[in-house]
């Protein structure tokens, strides 16, 4: 907290640092009952969340740093070791996902799943960390350190800039019509410009990626999903913002922009991950970025719109 953000961060502490933040998710969710189904698939979400971009910059960017700095055969293993438990836990997550949080069985799986993550980040911080710190110098654990962050922030950044503007849209009232408008207009400039990065670059790119049909659905099907919000964005545009229908119309739009970005990160991102290697996905990363800054100073157009914006 009292950190200077200008101060550069090791990779050990931006780690530890998750670890910290995905123990009390799960240690709240373990104080949950059957009767707060709502506050249980809430807090499951978010954990998900962490853990997906917490592994993925693990898997990423600090294991491979650790597999080659150490030469020792135990520390080898500690490696293979990790990759093994993070696979376990995407074993257990959707099985969490699927049993009825109102139910018994959920407490128990739930449970299951903090034994395996605590076990797993105890065994990172007290043998992999502290052999990372032997076998490597401080630049660069504190390369790797900045590299982590900055691609936490890329894995994280837009979906959680929109659900942020969304939620903040659900708590106006009729009374604060000029705030409501100045926020839809944040949102759609946002969306915009996520979708349109999305559909030039990420998007055709997964498509050739994957192979299995069902991803080939889920490329379809995201597809659609922009499409319908673009059909309903002016919609709500349209709407007057100190009228109960715009309310309707904006909850009905967070809840549409929800589940897309949930299912991109549940499903999409994960299976990109399986199909596209480290170094595509960075290039794909920095591609997005690049066009995300252009589309920004142009105005934040939609695809194909970019000429008669200006
Ligand atoms: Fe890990
Ligand atoms: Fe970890
Ligand atoms: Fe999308
Ligand atoms: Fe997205």
């Amino acid at each position: 907290m009292a950190k200077k953000s200008k101060r550069a961060t090791d990779a050990i502490t931006v780690l530890k640092d998750d670890h910290k933040k995905v123990k009390a998710l799960l240690a709240s969710l373990e104080k949950t009952t059957e009767r707060s189904a709502d506050r249980r698939t809430k807090l499951l979400q978010q954990i998900e969340a962490e853990v997906n971009v917490h592994a993925s910059i693990e898997e990423e960017i600090f294991y491979p740093a650790y597999r080659e700095a150490v030469k020792k055969k135990d520390d080898v293993e500690l490696y293979q070791e990790a990759l093994e438990e993070h696979h376990v836990v995407d074993l257990v997550m959707p099985e969490l996902k699927a049993s009825d949080p109102a139910g018994e069985v959920f407490g128990a799986k739930a449970t299951v799943l903090k034994e395996l993550i605590e076990h797993h980040a105890e065994e990172e911080e007290k043998e992999m960390f502290k052999k990372a710190r032997a076998a490597m110098d401080k630049a660069e654990l504190l390369d790797l350190g900045s590299r982590l962050l900055e691609r936490k922030k890329q894995l994280k950044a837009d979906h959680k800039k929109v659900r942020g503007l969304l939620a903040a849209l659900e708590k106006t009232t009729e009374r604060s019509a000029d705030r409501r408008t100045k926020l839809l207009q944040q949102i759609e400039d946002e969306i915009n410009v996520h979708s349109t990065i999305e559909e030039e670059i990420f998007y055709p790119a997964f498509r050739d990626a994957v192979k299995k049909k069902d991803d080939r659905v889920l490329y379809q099907e995201a597809l659609e999903e922009h499409h319908v919000v673009d059909l309903v964005m002016p919609e709500v545009k349209a709407s007057d913002p100190g009228s109960e229908v715009f309310a309707a119309k904006a909850k009905v739009l967070k809840e549409l922009i929800e589940h897309h970005a949930d299912e991109e990160e549940k499903e999409m991102f994960k299976s990109a991950r399986k199909v596209l290697d480290k170094d595509e996905l960075r290039d794909l990363g920095s591609r997005m970025q690049q066009r995300k800054k252009q589309l920004k100073a142009a105005g934040s157009p939609r695809l194909g719109q970019e000429a008669s914006a200006s």
